[in-house]
């Protein structure tokens, strides 16, 4: 059997680390897309050189040419500008729109069959445009924001309770922006709620108020402190982890920017919701049904992602 094929589109600080992560982990061969001549070939052979020593079974090649992606069975796409100080990942909107259209139009040529991946911010917005400019079924097409915001989630209440962050469960929900939705009830270590280890004295309110509006600002904290692009590693893990529940038809339930049509009661728009993730895709979507402070928040976020969207068709009347 031959090994799967992974495309990256964008061999930037993302792509550069999917592309080591995936080689890594044995996940197929790896292609690197990308438009800046020299720096998807650069990377794909300075990974390569790293297989003796690290041992793995991987081809990587690096390309500025959509020919080479043709039978891709995952594309994970971070093509587009990241965020630098000052800017909200809405800023990017009218410049990666239309990277989304080319990138769209090129696995739509190429790849048609692939499990896609976009990471490209503002994400809901640029996975809902994806899906639109390559025409791929709505499944087959999902945006990584909520393994990557649950993540951080998961990382400060492990500091907070001083314990390993395997046994703490998040789940955040909602667009991937300020408006996220960390759910707090459906959080816990090892079972037990964040609710009820407020209760037990583990931590205050305060201090869960605290870690959730640090999740929210989570992306903003990297920007800041990196000032000269924004996260990358934590991103890119994130989104391993969901092309390795595909590829290995995993079933894992994972929050991602997935299309809900009747979920949620909402018709027809992307946003975060917990999926599970397999062979066909995103396989399913949960249906939890949210407390009333819940709802508020959801409903304000998804009112953030449709005014994305909208915005969208407005600078390029074919989405309208
Ligand atoms: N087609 C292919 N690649 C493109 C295109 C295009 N039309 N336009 C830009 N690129 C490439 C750039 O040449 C660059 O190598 O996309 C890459 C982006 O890499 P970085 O600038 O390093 O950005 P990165 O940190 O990887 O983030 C990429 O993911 O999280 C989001 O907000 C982030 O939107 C940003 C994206």
């Amino acid at each position: 059997m031959t090994r799967p094929k992974i495309a990256l589109i964008g061999a930037g600080q993302i792509g550069g680390t999917l592309a080591h992560l995936a080689a890594i982990k044995e996940l197929g061969d790896v292609v690197l897309f990308d438009i800046a001549e020299g720096t998807p070939q650069g990377k794909a052979l300075d990974i390569a050189e790293s297989g003796p020593s690290e041992g793995f079974d991987a081809a990587l090649k690096g390309t500025t040419d959509y020919a080479d992606i043709a039978g891709a069975d995952v594309c994970i796409v971070t093509a587009g500008v990241p965020r630098k100080p000052g800017m909200s990942r809405d800023d990017l909107l009218g410049i990666n729109l239309k990277v989304m259209k080319s990138v769209g139009e090129g696995i739509r040529n190429h790849a048609p069959d692939a499990f896609v991946i976009c990471i490209t911010n503002p994400l809901d917005a640029m996975v809902w445009a994806l899906r639109e400019f390559s025409g791929l079924p709505h499944n087959k097409v999902v945006g990584m924001a909520g393994v990557l915001d649950s993540a951080r989630f998961r990382h400060f209440l492990s500091v907070e309770f001083n314990v390993s962050m395997r046994d703490v469960t998040a789940f955040v929900l909602g667009g991937h922006g300020d408006t996220m939705v960390p759910l707090v009830r459906y959080s816990t270590v090892a079972g037990i709620p964040l609710p009820d280890l407020v209760s037990m004295g583990w931590t205050t309110q305060d201090k869960l108020d605290a870690i959730v509006q640090r999740t929210r600002d989570g992306g903003a904290e990297i920007v800041g402190l990196l000032k000269t692009g924004s996260a990358f590693y934590a991103p890119a893990t994130s989104a391993i982890e969901m092309a390795e529940a595909y590829l290995k038809d995993q079933k894992r339930l994972l929050p991602c920017a997935a299309w809900c049509d009747g979920e949620f009661g909402l018709k027809g728009m992307y946003v975060g919701v917990p999926t599970i993730i397999g062979a066909g895709g995103i396989e399913k979507i949960v249906d939890i049904k949210l407390a009333k402070d819940e709802q508020v928040m959801f409903d304000s976020s998804v009112a953030a992602v449709r005014g994305l969207v909208d915005a969208c068709k407005g600078i390029d009347p074919s989405l309208a």
